[in-house]
């Protein structure tokens, strides 16, 4: 496997594989860190610090805060303690030192909010904690009708421009997949600043308990269904924008991650597949991904990366239709199949 080189760069940082690990309680014991590295993981993100932590900080106000709470529990009991989602402001970044003291990987801190105020400024110390770079996540229902869209992308384009003088550091943007424009929003958020694009955040969902008539928010691991709408969004965006870009939901399988590399990925993020398999994991995933390029000749990761992008592919209107009527008609056949009895089956052309 010697031949195949799986160096690539994210955020200007050179990596020695495409496979990190993404936002969440990975990060948060150095021994689990450090069995990450062992296993191939060639970056880390840490879980994020929340904007509510940094503002009610001073007030002595820190609240535990999606995902730490309690009812989370049960769904989460094989993956690491949540207690660090209610480290204050001071253990983050001490956490951010001492990472950087015992892995050699790339560091990656990441932050949780939505006003561009002042806990801005707690980038920079995250920064000088030693982290390589800055994952912003902005995480926002708005359910105000009186608030349009136009809004809600200044505020984010705002927040990214604020940052960006705030640091000197790489910044990437996780972003939710919910805009009317999701192209131009990308751009808008590339032309202040952002060295990055994290596609795509992934909402709690909040469950309704029919025997106690009450509302829960519930946290569910992903599964490889989720991957085609990031597929979609990588393939466009490749070649159109000069930011990096990071896959973060649904990578389940080794295939998943070429998948996304073909698409256009820089950096494949990993969090469920890791909370499921354990450390190992990216073990598997780098030397599938060596195997498969050596099968096929491929020496680079340049040379897979972006391949079958919206740029690059022979049937661009792939990406680009959100209803194909070939495959829409192939699936009410697939329905008639379905309803024939079943007796008739073998009767049926393959
Ligand atoms: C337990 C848990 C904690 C998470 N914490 C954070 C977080 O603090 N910040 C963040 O941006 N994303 C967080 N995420 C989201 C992940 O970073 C990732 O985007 C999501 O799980 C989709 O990737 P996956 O399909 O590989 O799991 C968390 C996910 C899980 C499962």
């Amino acid at each position: 496997m010697a031949s195949v080189d799986l160096t690539t760069n994210y955020l200007g940082i050179g990596l020695a594989n495409p496979f990190i690990t993404g936002a969440s309680p990975l990060s948060d014991h150095l021994d689990t860190v450090r069995r990450l590295e062992d296993a191939g993981c060639a970056a880390i993100v840490l879980h994020s610090l929340f904007e509510e932590q940094i503002s009610q900080a001073t007030s002595g106000r820190i609240q535990n805060l999606d995902p730490s709470d309690k009812r989370f529990a049960a769904a989460l009991s094989y993956f690491p303690s949540s207690e660090s989602y209610a480290w204050r402001p001071e253990e983050y970044l001490e956490h951010v030192r001492q990472l950087k003291e015992c892995v050699r990987i790339p560091v990656i801190g990441s932050l949780n909010g939505t006003s561009a105020e002042s806990w801005l400024r707690f980038a920079r110390l995250i920064q000088d904690a030693g982290a390589d770079a800055i994952e912003l996540n902005m995480y926002e229902i708005v359910t105000d009708p009186l608030v349009n869209g136009i809004t809600i992308e200044h505020g984010l384009r705002r927040v990214v421009d604020n940052l960006r003088h705030e640091l000197r550091i790489p910044i990437a943007v996780k972003l939710s997949p919910f805009f009317t424009a999701f192209a131009n929003v990308a751009h808008e958020i590339e032309r202040v600043g952002a060295n990055g694009l994290v596609l795509f955040n992934r909402f709690l969902q909040p469950d309704i308990d029919i025997q106690h008539l009450g509302v829960w928010p519930r946290l569910d691991l992903s599964t490889g269904a989720e991957l085609l709408l990031r597929l979609r969004w990588l393939a466009i965006l490749r070649g159109r924008t000069r930011c990096s870009l990071a896959v973060t939901g649904g990578v389940a399988t080794p295939e998943d991650g070429i998948k996304s590399i073909l698409a256009g990925a820089d950096a494949v993020q990993m969090v469920s597949a890791i909370l499921r398999h354990g450390p190992a994991y990216f073990t598997t995933m780098r030397d599938a991904l060596s195997r498969w390029m050596e099968s096929l000749e491929f020496a680079r990761i340049d040379d897979i990366r972006g391949r079958l992008s919206l740029a690059e592919t022979e049937s661009p209107s792939v990406f680009e239709r959100a209803q194909y009527i070939r495959t829409l008609s192939g699936w009410s056949s697939w329905l008639e199949y379905q309803a024939r009895p079943s007796d008739e089956e073998s009767k049926l052309p393959s």
